[in-house]
């Protein structure tokens, strides 16, 4: 069966076309960065206008890439929700008049899953079951899966989710939009050792999160610099790192505790956050300690992207599911 994806969720376009014989054929993305950087975040009402810019020549292109005609696609996914809901009724408006025209089903997909199963288009997929860390703009999740749509949530942000807090920690710093990699980059530079923030709730059992005080705590520090005159770009870069340990440090105490509450071995990092190099390293170090195994997708499908969609529809699509009447588009939706 072969799928074309629709991701339109946020403030990425992403279009990508799975088969499920010969994996993923062509994806293609555009990035609305630019276009919000000079707001400090996503303009909802942009991202919606942009969206019904990009995707028809998004849709072009793709085909094109694959050497597939219009006549030669099973079925269309498009990201149904969480998300903008402005952006998501583009998506999925388009989408369904597509599927309309080709006379082939359409199925709203949640994002979320789609992050989810993103490492499953990697030449070494994991195996079920295993422990997933959903790390993106909008959720943090851990999550047991033990299939396609067997997902058992194991504990979430109760405040901000990690890309979240990166991006307003970065704001507060005066950096850009989106704040995690930038973050992450002026952390290169960082001092290790010289501020230590607080890892939020590891202290007692559980596993939930909570990022909203390391956020408030780091803009306290950066302030009380400022206020010293110590505003350079090494301290800078010091308050920053000492943000990504405290963020990366905390999820990897609470992934560790999952994998010794399933006894699960394989552990899945997906989603904007699961890019981070640091956050990597630890989990794999983590994981190696345990005797297990880390999985993640290549740097381009943790963001978000049309081949995640794509991927996670073709699967529900060939298990017979498809759309009711109804065009869903839902800004809050549980996995
Ligand atoms: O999954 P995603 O593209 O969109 C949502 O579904 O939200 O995730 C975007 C998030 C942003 O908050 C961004 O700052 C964060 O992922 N992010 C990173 C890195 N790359 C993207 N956070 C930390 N380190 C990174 N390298
Ligand atoms: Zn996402």
């Amino acid at each position: 069966m072969r799928v074309l994806g629709i991701e339109t969720s946020c403030d990425e376009t992403g279009v990508a076309l799975y088969d499920s014989e010969r994996g993923l054929l062509a994806d293609a993305l555009f990035s609305q960065i630019d276009l919000h950087r000079i707001y400090g975040g996503v303009v909802p009402e942009l991202a919606s206008r942009d969206h019904v810019k990009r995707l028809v020549p998004l849709v072009r292109e793709v085909l094109e890439r694959a050497g597939v005609a219009e006549g030669e696609v099973d079925g269309i996914a498009y990201t149904a929700g969480p998300g903008l809901v402005g952006a998501l009724l583009v998506g999925g408006a388009f989408a369904r008049a597509l599927a309309f025209a080709w006379q082939v089903p359409a199925l709203g997909v949640h994002h979320m899953e789609g992050h989810l199963l993103a490492p499953m288009l990697e030449d070494r997929p994991p195996e079920f079951p295993f422990v997933a860390l959903l790390v993106s703009g909008g959720h943090t999740q851990l999550v047991r899966v033990d299939g396609i749509g067997q997902y058992q949530l194991l504990g979430e942000s109760l405040d901000d989710a990690a890309g979240e807090a990166f991006d307003k920690t970065a704001k507060l710093m005066g950096l850009r939009y989106p704040g995690g990699p930038e973050i992450a980059r002026l952390a290169e530079q960082g001092q290790s050792g010289r501020f230590v923030f607080p890892r939020p709730m590891t202290d007692r059992p559980g596993l939930d999160f909570s990022f909203s005080g390391l956020k408030t705590f780091t803009l306290n520090t950066w302030q009380r610099c400022v206020a010293e005159g110590d505003d350079g770009e090494q301290t800078r870069s010091d308050v920053a790192l000492a943000f990504e340990q405290a963020v990366v440090e905390t999820l990897t105490i609470k992934c560790r505790r999952a994998l010794k509450a399933t006894g699960l071995k394989r552990l899945v990092i997906a989603g904007g956050v699961s890019a981070n190099r640091r956050l990597r390293a630890s989990l794999e170090q983590m994981a190696g300690g345990l005797k297990g195994e880390l999985f993640y997708a290549r740097t381009e499908f943790c963001t978000d992207n049309g081949a995640m969609i794509a991927y996670a529809g073709c699967q529900r699509l060939m298990a017979g599911q498809q759309d009711g009447v109804g065009l869903e588009a839902r800004a809050r939706w549980p996995l």
